[in-house]
């Protein structure tokens, strides 16, 4: 199968595609239009893999996108091409609105005219898997957990243009019948993510002997799944998921932000321990996030009971081994401290 992934050089859709060129002989075509978020690095290992293709387009090109689908003839699009940062959403929300809202328009629109194209024997197991958040189901409380019958309702910019890509995907199957299936993920950590997410800002900053900022009484809630999980549940949901459908994926790991922060400094102390004291006392709390949700929890008896997806990696485990990945490669986020990480694809330093 040949697969068109958009975002590939994010930090999920790069672990996915490390994931399918190792684990299938699926061959990959790349579409990343290398926003700050973009990291050629991420996937450099795989640079001379005959199986795998970077395109450096813009999913919002309309023409780009007819001719990536009319050049490489995919057989799946898995589109995960987004402006992803919530904080960044409230400092800047035109970002989102073009790319998380006009790009998927625009990609939905040339993956439509392609499938009315293909011939009949191919266009029946062609699939358009929408990679989404559960931030879409806006915030839970004490109590209860977001399932795929879950009402709509986004706090953020960043959530509100995901909803709204959501409704076109959807809108697309049911008008032009592109077959698409919709995933809604809970928070991914792990190697190769962007040091403007909690669990990266933390690590660095610590090694950094910088603050570490937390949000409000640090008392919010987030479900964590290994990214590793959910490149498998997306896989799994590709080959599997029955089109027009949705699964919500999650890591049934709740944690409260600030216990996650103490377990990133435990680990660091037995790791790399400081020259005196102990990473806990660089815990500051900061001001809050405008609108911060409280609590966001995934219930994925869906995925797990028709698909036979669960997650592998527990989180204790997982988050000492991506504490461990980010002091042994230094050099992938330096790059990115430094500002230079994009230009070296470039050759230009
Ligand atoms: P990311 O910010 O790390 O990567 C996004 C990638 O998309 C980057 O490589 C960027 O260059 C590319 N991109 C942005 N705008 C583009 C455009 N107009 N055209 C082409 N490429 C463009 O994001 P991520 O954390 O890897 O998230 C990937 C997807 O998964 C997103 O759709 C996000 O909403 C969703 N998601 C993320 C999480 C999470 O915890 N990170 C959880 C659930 C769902
Ligand atoms: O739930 C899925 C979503 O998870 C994805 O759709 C988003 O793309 C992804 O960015 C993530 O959103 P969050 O807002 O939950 O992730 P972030 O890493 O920004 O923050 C996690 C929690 O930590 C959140 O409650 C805010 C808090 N936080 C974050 C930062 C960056 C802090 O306390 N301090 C910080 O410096």
């Amino acid at each position: 199968m040949k697969i068109l992934i958009t975002g590939g050089c994010g930090f999920i859709g790069s672990n996915l595609i490390r994931h399918l060129l190792t684990s299938s002989d699926h061959r990959i075509v790349n579409v990343d239009k290398l926003t700050y978020a973009g990291n050629p690095n991420s996937l450099a290992d795989l640079a001379d893999d005959v199986r795998y293709t970077f395109c450096q387009l813009d999913i919002a090109d309309l023409q780009a996108m007819r001719g990536v689908f009319a050049q490489h003839r995919p057989d799946a699009v898995m589109h995960l091409a987004a402006e992803s940062h919530v904080d960044r959403s409230i400092d800047g929300p035109a970002a989102f609105i073009q790319t998380n809202i006009v790009g998927t328009f625009q990609l939905l629109t040339a993956a439509a005219e392609y499938h009315q194209g293909l011939a009949s024997e191919r266009a029946p197991s062609f699939r358009f898997l929408h990679v989404s958040t559960d931030e879409v189901y806006g915030a839970l409380g004490a109590t209860g957990e977001f399932s795929e019958s879950t009402p709509y309702d986004p706090h953020s910019p960043y959530s509100a243009t995901k909803a709204a890509s959501d409704h076109l995907a959807r809108a697309w199957k049911t008008t032009y019948n592109l077959p698409v299936i919709v995933t809604n993920c809970s928070n991914n950590y792990g190697p190769y993510q962007f040091p403007e997410k909690l669990l990266p800002l933390m690590i660095i900053k610590a090694l950094g002997e910088q603050e570490l900022p937390v949000y409000g009484k640090g008392e919010n809630i987030r479900d964590w799944l290994y990214v590793l999980d959910h490149a498998r549940a997306l896989c799994s949901v590709l080959e599997n998921g029955r089109v027009g459908q949705t699964y919500n994926i999650g890591g049934d790991s709740q944690r409260r932000n600030i216990d996650l922060v103490r377990s990133v400094c435990g680990i660091l102390d037995e790791l790399h321990p400081r020259r005196s004291g102990r990473y806990e006392e660089l815990i500051t709390f900061v001001p809050d996030r405008p609108g911060h949700d409280f609590r966001y929890a995934i219930d994925s008896t869906k995925i797990r009971s028709e698909l036979g997806w669960r997650p592998q990696f527990d989180l204790e485990t997982s988050l000492r081994h991506t504490v461990r990945w980010y002091l042994t490669h230094r050099d992938w986020w330096q790059a990115i401290l430094d500002g230079n990480y994009q230009l070296q694809r470039l050759g230009q330093v």
